[in-house]
C-alpha cells in the first residue's frame, strides 16, 4: 500500500524530473563525528538535508558538526588566486545564486569527513549543497566512477566562487569550474530547494 509520504515523494520526484532536476548527493556520515572508527550511515540529500536527517536520528549531531573546524584548502592558496588547473566559465545563462549561501555551503563541505562518489559520466552530476535556492553541484565528466574528498569539492567551489564574483552583482554569484584534465568540476547557480 502506498503511504501518503510515498505518494508525496513520487509526486515530488516526478515534478523534479519534469524540471530536469539534478539528483542529490549521497553521504556516508559517521554516527559519532568525533570517533574516527565510528560506523557510518548513508544519507541522500544536500548537505543541509543530510545534517537535518542526522540530527533527527542522532540528537546532538548537528552541534558537533557545527563545532568542527573547516578543513582548509589543499594548497593554502589565497581565496582570490585562481587554481591554474581549473577552466572557469562565469558568463553562463544560468540564474544566479546568493553569495552568502554559497559561502556557507562551502564551509559545510569543509567539515564533511570522507569521500564523495559519483557514477560514470560524462555530465553525471549531484547536488551537494543548496540553501535559499543557491546550489553547489559537482559533476563527474569521466567515463568511470569518481571518488574525491569532500574538501576537494569545497576547494573547487571556492576557487570558482572567487573567480566568478562580478562586482556588478552585489549579492549574486554563478559559474562553472572544471578540472578538465581530472575530468570533474563544480557548478554554482540558482536551484530550487
Ligand atoms: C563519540 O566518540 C568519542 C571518542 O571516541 C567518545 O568520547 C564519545 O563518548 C562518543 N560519543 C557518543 C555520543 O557516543
Ligand atoms: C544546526 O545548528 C545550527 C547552529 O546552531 C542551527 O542554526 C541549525 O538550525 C541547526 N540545524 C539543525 C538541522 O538542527
Ligand atoms: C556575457 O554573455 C552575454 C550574453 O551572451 C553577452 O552579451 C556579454 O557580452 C557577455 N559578457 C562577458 C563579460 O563576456
Amino acid at each position: 500500500m502506498l503511504s501518503l509520504i510515498t505518494l508525496a515523494t513520487s509526486a515530488l520526484a516526478l515534478f523534479g524530473l519534469a524540471r530536469g532536476a539534478i539528483p542529490d548527493a549521497t553521504w556516508n556520515l559517521p554516527i559519532n563525528l568525533t570517533d574516527p572508527n565510528s560506523p557510518t550511515v548513508s544519507v541522500t540529500g544536500t548537505i543541509q538535508m543530510a545534517v537535518a536527517q542526522m540530527e533527527a536520528d542522532y540528537p546532538g549531531w548537528n552541534a558537533t558538526f557545527m563545532a568542527l573546524e573547516p578543513r582548509p584548502s589543499d594548497d593554502n592558496r589565497k581565496d582570490d588566486e585562481p587554481e591554474p588547473n581549473i577552466v572557469y566559465k562565469c558568463n553562463t545563462s544560468e540564474a544566479m545564486a546568493y553569495k552568502a549561501d554559497i559561502k556557507e555551503g562551502i564551509k559545510y563541505l569543509r567539515k564533511v569527513p570522507g569521500t564523495a562518489k559519483n557514477g560514470a559520466g560524462p555530465d553525471n552530476c549531484g547536488r551537494v549543497s543548496c540553501s535559499y535556492n543557491s546550489a553547489i553541484i559537482w559533476c563527474n565528466q569521466d567515463d568511470e566512477e569518481k571518488e574525491l574528498q569532500w574538501y576537494q569539492i569545497a576547494d573547487a567551489a571556492q576557487y570558482t566562487y572567487y573567480y566568478c564574483l562580478f562586482d556588478i552583482h552585489v549579492i549574486y554569484v554563478r559559474g562553472h569550474g572544471d578540472y578538465v584534465d581530472d575530468k570533474w568540476g563544480v557548478i554554482i547557480r540558482k536551484e530550487y530547494c
